[in-house]
């Protein structure tokens, strides 16, 4: 039986719910995994529990889709693979996999270390930056080149749209918040941007239909990408949705995870020294090749460690298609449960001294599929819709980190003000001011 807390969270906690990490975690461990709290007139159920993870992503994924949930960042993500549901999203699926297939992975390296070097390359020694700042224009300049071959000529446009949309999606599915038509300043900018980006992204894809001998890269395997069981390919607008979904799920998300390593690093010495140990003994100090990346074990744990602690997608949410059971009470067509792994990861039931970092837990275990690790690890997801580019951000972490471990480390300058935030992912407050140290 899920508990129903007998408090209603009012406007103002609703706000905080999203502000605060803690909040969500305290109530998780004094009330039990898995809680309903109404927020204004909705009520939402949050699913922290391995089992019920498992029968709503998996076992019950057929009952369990995106819904109406999603539809307020609809406009601008349209019917991309992550918002969409059977059957388009299983035809969606089915063309798109092979373009992120694990043996894709030597392509990608080759533009992950280019990107880096020209983003570490320029940090000053000493100099303060912002952590986040830094591992969003890498992880942005390696999705863009991946996907179009090119760099994006103007940049400035771009970072005006992207922050005015961020500001708007890291607030949509509050169920508290005001309705898209109602015209606040973020939601004029909002979709101002929005039109921009969409007509920005069209114009590359007929540019590229036009080309006879397109360059390798994500947009012409998806413009060539067909669906094994019907032949057909997608249409420009379908193609338009899913490039917009790549670039949004792909770059944050990948930032968040490195600026993250950086900072648990920074806290845990031990680690960091055997991290440079590995690196130097690999590596040394040529670029990264694509063979050499299985052999920074202590880096993939490093990874996945940050994975747990701060998980980039702290939570996602499921609506039901149609009247359902989850641990046998009845749940009714449209409720909408949360997906926590920010809980999940934390919780003592599942992992032991949930708190700390702890590398070597993952050293007898190198997966980060939820399955193996029985629904109490799931950063990417599990089930059906578990991230189709999570070779891909693991691909680019370990190539970024390891060529930052070459050149020192990020010393955080003020390591006592980081606090975790969620917006549409899970981030460090102040983008976390650090400097390049050598060695
Ligand atoms: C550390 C980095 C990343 C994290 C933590 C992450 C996390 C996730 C999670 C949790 C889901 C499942 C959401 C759900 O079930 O509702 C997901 C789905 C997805 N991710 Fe990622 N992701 C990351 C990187 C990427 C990258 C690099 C790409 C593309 C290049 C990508 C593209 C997608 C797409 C298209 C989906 C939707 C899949 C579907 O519904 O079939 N993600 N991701």
């Amino acid at each position: 039986m899920i508990p129903h807390l007998k408090e209603t969270l009012t406007l103002k906690h609703a706000r905080s719910m999203l502000d605060a990490p803690r909040f969500l975690l305290d109530t998780a461990r004094q009330s039990g995994p898995a809680f309903k709290v109404g927020v204004g007139p909705v009520t939402l159920t949050v699913i922290a529990e391995p089992t019920m993870l498992q029968q709503v992503l998996q076992k019950d994924a057929r009952h369990w889709g995106r819904g109406t949930a999603v539809d307020p960042i609809r406009p601008l993500l349209g019917n991309g693979l992550p918002l969409s549901d059977p059957p388009l999203w299983l035809t969606q699926r089915r063309t798109m996999q092979p373009s992120f297939h694990k043996a894709r992975g030597p392509q990608w390296v080759h533009v992950m270390r280019e990107m880096a070097a020209r983003s570490l390359d320029a940090l000053k020694p000493n100099e303060e930056i912002s952590t986040k700042t830094l591992m969003m224009h890498i992880a942005r300049d390696i999705i863009v080149r991946a996907m179009f071959s090119q760099s994006l000529g103007d940049i400035r446009p771009f970072d005006d749209a992207l922050g005015e949309v961020e500001a708007y999606v890291s607030n949509a599915l509050n169920p508290a918040k005001l309705p898209l038509w109602v015209p606040t300043p973020t939601h004029v900018r909002f979709k101002r941007s929005t039109v921009f980006l969409h007509a920005e992204i069209q114009r590359v894809i007929e540019e590229r239909r036009k080309l006879a001998e397109p360059p390798v890269d994500l947009l012409t395997m998806l413009i060539q990408a067909t669906d094994p069981e019907t032949g057909i390919g997608m249409s420009d607008q379908q193609l338009r949705d899913e490039v917009m979904n790549i670039f949004f799920a792909g770059h944050e998300t990948t930032a968040n995870l490195m600026t993250w390593a950086t900072y648990l690093l920074a806290q845990n010495p031990s680690a960091l020294e055997r991290l440079h140990a590995e690196v130097k003994s690999v590596l040394g100090s040529r670029l990264p090749e694509p063979e050499d990346l299985p052999k920074l074990t202590w880096l993939g744990c490093v990874i996945r460690e940050t994975l747990r602690l701060y998980p980039p997608a702290w939570m996602f949410a499921r609506q039901a298609l149609e009247s359902t059971e989850l641990d046998g009470m009845k749940m009714n067509k449209g409720d909408v449960v949360l997906v926590l792994p920010w809980i999940t990861h934390r919780l003592e039931k599942n992992w032991a001294n949930p708190d700390a970092f702890d590398p070597s837990r993952f050293e007898a275990q190198s997966s980060t599929d939820a399955g193996s690790w029985k629904y109490t690890y799931l950063p990417f997801g599990a089930g059906p819709h578990v991230c189709i580019g999570n070779h891909f951000a693991l691909l680019e972490a370990t190539v970024v980190l390891a060529m930052l471990a070459q050149r020192g480390r990020l010393e955080p300058t003020k390591p006592e003000a980081v606090k975790p935030k969620m917006g549409a992912t899970l981030y460090a407050d102040g983008g976390l001011p650090a400097r390049l140290v050598a060695g």
